[in-house]
């Protein structure tokens, strides 16, 4: 998909439903908050949530006192709706409106987030060129999670299809740079009542 129609399908979504409309929506990100509780990341560390959307991360990571948040899409439209909703609070974290295949970044993240958004790259090219950005971004200790559909995951989201990765898949595309410390599959339920299958993967760097 160009570019230009990729963002004007996520314009779309984000102007036409509310987040607790969406599938993808979760009032408490559970799984990331665990993530990032389990791996005893600094209230300091550089936080990126790449495709991050009007996710409620953002909230809870600012409420749990993290002082270096970044939040990143493709729609201006879902970084608008996010900074209503924190308000003042919106002044304390980084917005960065990008594709993330053009992103160019200026610092590196100790924490790569990333639910729901790589699994859109259908096109391997894309995906390699993804996995290099994220290894270029992220600092030598860094961590990343990827959250994905699984292969019985739903085969789209908001209209578009999506990558379904099993387990050892993720950690094979991931492979050139990083290595996987902690995978697992879980089902979210969205507010429709439909159960959509997720596999999750934490990665660190593996140093080249
Ligand atoms: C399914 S939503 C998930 C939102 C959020 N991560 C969550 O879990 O609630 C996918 C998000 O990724 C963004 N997105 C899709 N492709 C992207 C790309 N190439 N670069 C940056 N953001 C992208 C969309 O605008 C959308 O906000």
């Amino acid at each position: 998909m160009a570019n230009i129609d990729k963002e004007q399908h996520w314009e779309k979504i984000y102007e036409t439903k509310n987040f607790t409309e969406v599938g993808w929506y979760q009032k408490t990100p559970t799984v990331s908050l665990s993530f990032i509780e389990e791996s005893k990341i600094p209230k300091t560390a550089k936080i990126l949530d790449v495709g991050g959307g009007d996710s409620y991360l953002v909230d809870h990571l600012l409420d749990l006192g993290f002082v270096h948040i970044h939040v990143l899409d493709l729609s201006r439209k879902a970084i608008g709706k996010a900074k209503n909703r924190l308000g003042e609070n919106a002044t304390k974290v980084t917005w960065i409106n990008s594709d993330i295949l053009m992103f160019e970044p200026k610092e590196k993240f100790d924490v790569w987030h990333d639910r729901a958004a790589f699994h859109f790259l259908l096109d391997p090219k894309e995906t390699q060129k993804y996995v290099r950005i994220a290894n270029e971004s992220i600092s030598e200790d860094g961590l990343m999670l990827i959250g994905t559909f699984s292969g019985q995951g739903p085969t789209h989201c908001s209209g578009l299809p999506v990558r379904q990765y099993s387990i050892d898949k993720l950690t094979e595309v991931f492979s050139p740079y990083f290595q996987k410390t902690k995978c697992f599959q879980t089902d979210h339920i969205t507010p429709g009542g439909a159960r959509q299958h997720y596999t999750f993967c934490g990665f660190k760097k593996i140093g080249k």
